[in-house]
């Protein structure tokens, strides 16, 4: 079975936007093997002078460097992070920094740099308080994510997305993750 890691960034309990991840994930599990790391109180370490330095003489800590070779060896990644301060929390940009590793992740040559992941198509979910789209400029999580997949290597990259969740009702909200939650199963069946 092909294996799909999904990176879970996801930090309320009452999380919507894991509310949108969970039917979608469930049906991705019918065709991938699921192997879930959820980064809520994880505690990947920002890099710093003293990682880089152990990076500078061969170290990387083995937990990390496995977790990395696997997600390389991924054939899908899905990515479900509440969209927070107009990007995404900075507990998956630390996880990205732990993962990013020379000769895993990514390599280069003498005149730049290339991806080495096996993944060919990201599926990344999230939910936004305020009312911005995809795309807009005032959201910068989806250029991150998109730039990342170009330097792994990962290739297409989905989002879905519910809006303006803040100023919504009760019943608004709903309909926006049912709505979230049927493009996401649209996207599943060619993903
Ligand atoms: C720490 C924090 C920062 C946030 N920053 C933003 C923001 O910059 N822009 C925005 O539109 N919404 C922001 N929000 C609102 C969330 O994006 C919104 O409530 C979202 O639906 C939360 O997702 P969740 O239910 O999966 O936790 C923020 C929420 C939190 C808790």
């Amino acid at each position: 079975m092909d294996r799909l890691i999904f990176i879970d960034a996801t930090m309320r309990e009452e999380s919507r936007t894991r509310r949108i991840a969970r039917p979608i994930i469930a049906e991705l599990g019918k065709r991938y093997a699921i192997e879930t790391i959820s980064l809520d109180g994880a505690g990947f370490p920002a890099v710093g002078s003293k990682i880089l330095h152990e990076r500078d003489n061969g170290y990387v800590p083995e937990e990390y460097a496995e977790m990395s070779r696997r997600i390389a060896a991924a054939d899908r990644i899905v990515i479900a992070a509440p969209f927070w301060d107009m990007s995404f929390p900075s507990a998956l940009k630390v996880f990205f920094e732990n993962m990013s590793l020379f000769h895993i992740t990514f390599d280069s040559d003498d005149t730049h740099c290339y991806g080495l992941c096996r993944c060919s198509k990201v599926l990344y979910i999230t939910t936004r308080g305020m009312n911005i789209h995809t795309g807009d400029e005032l959201e910068q999580a989806t250029p991150y994510i998109r730039a990342l997949s170009r330097l792994w290597g990962l290739g297409d990259l989905y989002v879905v997305s519910a809006e303006n969740m803040d100023y919504s009702s009760p019943e608004e909200i709903e309909k926006k993750i049912d709505k979230a939650v049927s493009e996401g199963l649209d996207i599943c069946r060619s993903f």
